[in-house]
């Protein structure tokens, strides 16, 4: 698929490898999904556009390059796309962050949204999904709409891990957005989990299991 890039530096793999062992702590699984997220972002932004500008050294005038009209905006899903928040401020201290928070209905298994906050003039802004467990596929493909919907062009999906059905679910809604990973794992179990994944990302960040 076309519009999936899966991130195989070996950097990325071995953090990843860290991340999903079921010894490695909070405060060290933290520390892997901020370092993975860096990366990820690093690979995604690569076709962006940069611009000549005239700089001066301390040891002569030069043309340097910049990223050119980049606004980033980063939007985390609630919980676990906060831990990779940080990780993309690191590369874009001056980008905004946004929110969506949504839930699974018990009984229709669709998503309801619970929290959204965007800065207001996202439309303009390059924006960035952080969900770190594509699983179902289910919210982020949501979160996308609700993006589009609040008149965003330019999405790119950020997760670490997803499964073939995560996948089949955005590109199937949203073809027209890129989709950059760490890995794409084997596939779901029945209480939809990715096998063999890392378990739940929320929980490991946070420490709540
Ligand atoms: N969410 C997680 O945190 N982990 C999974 O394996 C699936 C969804």
């Amino acid at each position: 698929m076309e519009q999936v890039f899966v991130v195989d530096h070996p950097l990325v793999q071995h953090m990843l490898t860290q991340c999903r062992r079921t010894e490695t702590k909070t405060w060290q699984f933290r520390g892997f999904v901020e370092e993975i997220t860096a990366m990820l972002l690093y690979e995604a932004v690569r076709d962006r556009e940069t611009v000549e500008k005239d700089i001066i050294t301390p040891v002569a005038a030069a043309k340097g390059r910049i990223v050119k009209d980049s606004e980033p905006v980063f939007v985390a899903v609630l919980r676990a796309g906060l831990g990779m928040v940080p990780g993309a401020l690191r590369l874009f201290p001056y980008a905004r962050a946004g929110h969506i928070g949504l839930y699974r209905d018990h009984d229709t298994h669709v998503p309801v949204e619970y929290y959204c906050n965007l800065p207001p003039n996202i439309s303009e802004l390059d924006c960035f999904l952080l969900e770190p467990m594509l699983a179902t596929g289910g919210s982020a493909a949501h979160a996308i709409s609700m993006l589009k919907k609040a008149g965003v062009k330019n999405i790119t999906l950020l997760s670490l891990i997803a499964a073939p059905e995560g996948i089949e679910a955005i590109v199937a809604d949203h073809p027209n957005i890129k989709i950059y990973l760490a890995s794409l794992d084997e596939k779901l179990n029945e209480n939809a989990y990715i096998v063999p994944g890392l378990g739940d990302a929320g929980d490991r960040l946070f420490g709540t299991t």
